[in-house]
């Protein structure tokens, strides 16, 4: 067998072959070991082969800890798409933002390229039973993999993972193990269990073919990125190289596995020659256990572990992070970019609704996570709006909706239990007035450019339940408004002809229109003049690019309810 790559000890630098199954350096014993692969060589032969092969993870196998690749094991994980968020982009100011969806893997997350390549790799070591803890995602890919490859599994979940996740686990025929715990106390269980019985454990950035993995995505982003927008053309007269990778990579954050395994990625398309620069990693992690950001806050270089974690997005309950956050703070050290970042879960929960109703992806908490630290850093000036950012977006809602879409959010019919009174037609007609029944906050959204109702509009139905009318001229708002008198008139001020001064004369001139709130948007600066025009007659002026702040959405709510 050719000896593809060598292993290097972090810890006393030995360096020996590749040896499948083998989990710790012969010299010192550390677990700690990267591979390392020929990228001279490499360099030289990937951009040939790569345009033979299908777009999935698989790909990249010269670069994974496998000597030979196994298709009848694959459920074709990696190759997801890369999206353009132009919606979230025209509300955040950033028109570069790219969404590398992971929720497209076999099981929904991308745990998915873990599970692929390490149920690979074991399935070369000729191992049979492995044993695991998870807070959900990686336990239901492992399974899905474990099965397909008839390996024996045991998870070991703690008792706060949604029940659904549990059972998908199941019906893969995995061995539910629930403890009743933090995800800390079930890791160490799981390797007492593993220990005891001589069994394989999964040990996430310790085990090998996880990171290799996981660094698949930077592969795949770098590719896609080029493939969209071009080569880098930096300082190279080659028409294909270098690269092109994003100014910013997002993700969300538990252990740390992923950008661990992201971040040797694009180290190595650098080794590789493919590209000349390494993006900023941005760190996102769940205020209620957020070691990492708060050791990063501190200029500290290891994190103290969160002993109770208070965060209902169990999913990224990491306490302890170890030295993966040691390995992460270096590196962002070392290359003076990046950052680690926090934000509360109602901030998560709202960035939900943001990316369903804005881009069409419903996303699990654990991956919104991500996106409600691009906002929150997009709003700190963090981001430049020219910035090209890639947000790994890490899983799908699906089992746990229950906690984000609250109450009424179906309409209730019954169809009329005794039809002898009403005709069949009748009863369907009784049955769409009650769809139609109730009675939404009725918003006026008047500017002259389409680009900016759609982007009001899309905001307002990212944030709730609203009935919404456009008016592209003032002719029309002033028609508009006496004819549905909404509830409230969001209005832009500059327009042709019958400007938004104009209308709100007309509007306080009508007596049923004159007491109607009214918001002000504008992208000027008022005179002094103008400012005294406005006084008395609206209830609050906006600028233009203000729209996803928490005032506005809450000077709309106090507005109407
Ligand atoms: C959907 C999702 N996002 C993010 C993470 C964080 O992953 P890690 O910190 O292990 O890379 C997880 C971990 O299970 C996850 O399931
Ligand atoms: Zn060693």
């Amino acid at each position: 067998m050719e000896n593809k790559l060598t292993v290097e000890c972090l810890d006393c630098g030995y360096q020996a072959p590749y040896m499948p199954g083998s989990l710790s350096c012969k010299q010192c014993g550390s677990q700690w070991r990267q591979a390392r692969y020929d990228y001279s060589n490499l360099g030289r032969i990937m951009p040939a082969l790569l345009p033979h092969r299908p777009f999935n993870l698989w790909r990249y196998r010269e670069l994974l800890p496998i000597y030979e690749y196994n298709p009848s094991l694959s459920l074709g994980e990696g190759g997801t798409p890369l999206i353009h968020a132009a919606n979230l982009g025209m509300m955040l100011g950033c028109p570069n933002i790219y969404i590398k969806d992971e929720r497209q893997g076999p099981t929904n997350s991308f745990k998915d390229r873990q599970a692929a390549v390490g149920i690979a790799t074991l399935k070369e070591a000729g191992i049979n039973e492995a044993v695991l803890a998870s807070t959900g995602n990686v336990a239901i890919a492992y399974s899905a993999y474990a099965a397909r490859a008839g390996i024996k599994l045991w998870a070991f979940l703690t008792s706060s993972v949604p029940a659904e996740k549990m059972r998908e686990v199941a019906i893969y025929g995995t061995q539910v193990v629930k403890v009743t715990a933090t995800y800390d106390e079930a890791k160490k269980l799981a390797a007492e269990f593993a220990n005891q019985r001589n069994l394989f454990l999964e040990s996430g950035p310790r085990t090998l073919s996880s990171i290799e993995a996981m660094k698949t995505l930077a592969f795949e982003i770098a590719e896609q990125l080029t493939d969209l927008l071009g080569p880098d053309h930096r300082d190279t007269n080659d028409a294909l190289l270098p690269w092109r990778v994003p100014d910013w990579y997002f993700q969300s954050v538990s252990g740390g596995l992923g950008p661990l395994g992201v971040q040797k990625g694009f180290d190595e398309l650098v080794d590789l020659g493919l590209t000349q620069e390494r993006p900023a990693m941005a760190i996102i992690q769940a205020e209620g256990c957020s070691p990492m950001v708060v050791a990063w806050k501190k200029g500290h270089s290891t994190a103290e572990p969160v002993r109770s974690p208070r965060t209902h997005i169990t999913t990224l309950a990491t306490g302890d992070p170890g030295r993966t956050y040691t390995m992460l703070y270096q590196h962002m050290v070392e290359s003076g970019k990046g950052l680690f970042e926090s934000v509360p879960d109602e901030e998560t929960f709202r960035t939900i609704h943001v990316l369903a109703k804005m881009e069409g992806l419903s996303v699990e908490p654990a991956a919104a996570v991500a996106f409600a630290g691009l906002i929150r850093l997009v709003r700190a000036g963090k981001i430049r709006p020219d910035d090209l950012i890639v947000v790994n977006c890490t899983g799908h809602t699906m089992p746990v909706e229950t906690s984000v879409l609250g109450d009424n959010w179906a309409r209730n019919v019954s169809l009329p239990v005794e039809p002898a009174a009403l005709t069949p037609q009748e009863g369907l007609l009784e049955a769409l007035n009650q769809v139609t029944a109730d009675r939404y906050p009725r918003i006026l959204v008047v500017d002259d450019f389409s680009d900016a109702r759609r982007l009001i509009r899309r905001i307002l139905q990212s944030q709730g339940d609203y009935t919404i009318f456009e008016a592209a001229s003032g002719r029309d708002a002033i028609q508009l408004a006496g004819q549905e008198l909404p509830d409230l008139i969001i209005l832009d001020l500059m327009m042709p002809e019958i400007d938004g001064f104009a209308v709100l004369d007309a509007l306080k001139a009508n007596p049923e229109t004159s007491s109607i709130p009214v918001i002000v948007v504008t992208a000027k600066e008022l005179t002094p003049e103008e400012t005294e025009r406005l006084r008395g007659q609206i209830q609050s002026l906006l600028q233009k690019g203000e729209f996803m702040n928490d005032e506005f959405i809450d000077e709309i709510t106090s507005l109407i309810n």
